[in-house]
């Protein structure tokens, strides 16, 4: 958890999905989806959304209940240390929306902190799957009210975000903890700061002890980038190369060098971190036997279950999860 902990904490976004165009991670078909599936909630309604993150799902419905005027409390359920109020710092409007839900932060979804029959709508946006399904389909039965639904998204493991991230999982490990990366980064920014305490920049980069390792660094990003070539791993060495050239680019001075050093460890970690959330997807991500494992623990928990697959764009992107308790 201590992964999702750190993204929650230090991102200030409402969802892993967060792009330009969406705040809630929610847009195109998985927005018209959404909407659909809200269409059918009477007025007033309780909902709960189930590995909620910051609360990306939940504003999504917020916005909808103030745009079709309904009365619907909201709750937003996650494992992790979950920080929706840095919203504040980034985002006043979008604050005030947030403040609008209920969050259960360090909150199992298989141990859910509601009454009997008490939810309409279970939702999940890319949340379920990473929790333990068999022990969560019961306690999402409890809770909800007769005719009461489930309905989520999930990660399909066949779609290009499972591809990207699998091999994101990869690279982030690979670069960090099998290739020295980091130590000849930190070797450079140290010689850099005792260059600099006595002479000029320029007498820094025509310094043979510095360019050993800068050149070293070089060849490595490039072994990197031809071991993970396929295109949709640039972002991840983009993502590598910004954080390596943003430490380097400080060394203008001593003070500068020896400032990079610390901001150094904290890339490190934030790389560490960021290979886990990759590989956490990745494994989290449903075949159609994972797909079968779930119909049937729905049937076992006595949910009438649908799970299809869904197409974004042309793309095939997820899976589209739909349970109904039984009246009675
Ligand atoms: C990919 S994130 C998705 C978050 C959010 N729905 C979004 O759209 O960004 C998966 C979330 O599931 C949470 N999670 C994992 N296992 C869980 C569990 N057993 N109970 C509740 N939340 C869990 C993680 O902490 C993480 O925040």
């Amino acid at each position: 958890m201590k992964h999702w902990n750190h993204f929650w904490q230090t991102t200030r976004l409402l969802s892993n999905f967060t792009d330009g165009e969406s705040k809630t991670g929610i847009a195109g078909e998985a927005q018209a989806f959404w909407e659909s599936v809200l269409a059918e909630l009477p007025k007033k309604a309780t909902i709960v959304d189930i590995g909620s993150g910051n609360g990306g799902l939940s504003v999504f419905i917020r916005d909808y209940a103030t745009a079709h005027k309904k009365d619907w409390t909201i709750h937003a359920v996650d494992l992790a240390e979950i920080a929706p109020e840095t919203i504040e710092e980034v985002d006043a409007e979008l604050a005030k929306k947030v403040a609008t839900i209920e969050f259960h932060a360090q909150t199992n979804m298989n141990a859910l902190p509601f009454a009997d029959g008490s939810v309409d709508l279970v939702a999940s946006q890319f949340g379920f799957e990473y929790g333990d399904t068999s022990s969560t389909l019961p306690e999402i039965k409890r809770v909800l009210k007769d005719k009461g639904r489930f309905v989520a998204m999930s990660h399909h493991k066949s779609s290009t975000i499972y591809k990207a991230s699998k091999d994101g999982a990869e690279l982030y490990d690979y670069t960090v903890n099998h290739t020295p990366v980091f130590l000849q980064t930190d070797m450079f920014l140290r010689i850099a700061e005792d260059v600099l305490k006595k002479d000029s920049v320029e007498k820094l980069q025509n310094s043979l002890l510095s360019r050993g390792p800068l050149q070293t660094v070089e060849w490595l990003l490039r072994h990197v980038g031809e071991r993970y070539s396929d295109a949709h791993n640039r972002v991840w060495m983009n993502d590598i190369h910004g954080r390596i050239n943003s430490v380097v680019q400080q060394a203008k001075d001593a003070e500068g060098a020896r400032q990079a050093q610390e901001d150094l460890a904290v890339h490190y970690l934030g790389m560490q971190v960021h290979g886990q959330r990759l590989g956490d997807l990745a494994n989290a991500s449903w075949d159609a036997k994972a797909v079968k494992k779930v119909e049937k623990e729905a049937k076992k928990a006595k949910l009438d279950v649908a799970i299809e697959p869904f197409e974004r764009e042309g793309e095939l992107h997820a899976w589209t999860v739909k349970m109904e308790k039984a009246a009675g």
